[in-house]
């Protein structure tokens, strides 16, 4: 399938440091077995994979800015475009060794994320948007699940864990929904959670303490399969409340009023 120059320089991007993870994983299931573990391993993994993708973006498009978790900040000469990259999206899955991790890559243009892409180097899933084209997985076009009754609905979420976020809020989140849906799944890769629920193998998706380079491409691709996102109090702009709600219209709004009142 022909995509468009930009979504092009991403997939290359991706799948390049894609390489670099997937062989790197098969190392991490050797140090697995030792006292150590591949912690720092896995660190170094990450930056890798992170100037891998830089050093490919910028040299497609000079000037971008570039925001990524390992590098942070830098700054472009072209003052409306980003690139918003998480270069290993579900550390701890990667870490033991469990396929559920990505490379995120977002961009954005002023304040609207204009194209993502995410792929998934175990499995070779590779998931496009473009804004007003769709979106993709290895060429199949998405569209999210239509389910309108919430006690069948498949639903993901982040849990803090320790040191991070309101544990106490988490629980009451996980108590107001369980006898209302078919099931919770804690995936451990946003950016995967957000792409399968653009593929519709989940009907919805909530997380808080989230960062733009995890929500960045995964807000466009469930967009562009016909869903909704925003922030938990309902806001437009997931990427600057930080938390995030999505799904089909109705499960989104279904999620928003019973989530919304309890950080109140
Ligand atoms: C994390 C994953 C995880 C989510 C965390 C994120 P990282 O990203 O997306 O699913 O629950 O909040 O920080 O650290 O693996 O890139
Ligand atoms: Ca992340
Ligand atoms: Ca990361």
């Amino acid at each position: 399938m022909l995509h468009s120059a930009l979504i092009n320089v991403m997939v290359k991007a991706a799948r390049r440091a894609g390489r670099s993870l997937k062989r790197d994983l098969g190392e991490i299931e050797h140090l697995q077995v030792s006292l150590k573990g591949p912690a720092n391993f896995v660190s170094l993994a990450d930056k890798r994979a992170e100037e891998m993708i830089y050093t490919d973006l910028a040299k497609a498009r000079p000037g971008y800015g570039f925001l990524g978790e390992e590098g942070g900040n830098r700054e472009g000469s072209d003052k409306s475009h980003t690139w918003i990259v998480d270069p290993l999206d579900g550390t701890t899955n990667f870490l033991h060794g469990i396929p559920q991790f990505a490379i995120s890559i977002g961009l954005k243009r002023e304040d609207t994320v204009i194209a993502g892409v995410i792929y998934n180097p175990a499995n070779d899933e590779l998931y496009i948007a473009e804004r007003g084209k769709g979106a993709f997985l290895n060429d199949q076009r998405l569209r999210v699940a239509g389910r309108r009754k919430l006690n069948e609905c498949v639903i993901a979420c982040g849990l803090p864990h320790i040191g991070r976020g309101d544990h106490q809020l988490a629980l009451q989140e996980m108590a107001a929904l369980q006898d209302k849906i078919a099931g919770f799944r804690r995936f451990g890769a946003a950016a995967l959670d957000f792409a399968f629920v653009a593929a519709g193998r989940l009907d919805g998706y909530w997380e808080r303490n989230l960062q733009p380079w995890d929500i960045a491409a995964g807000q466009i691709l469930v967009r562009e399969a016909g869903g909704i996102v925003s922030g938990i109090e309902g806001h437009d702009n997931a990427l600057t409340t930080k938390n995030v709600v999505c799904g089909n219209e109705f499960v989104h709004g279904e999620l928003v009023k019973i989530l919304k009142p309890l950080a109140d």
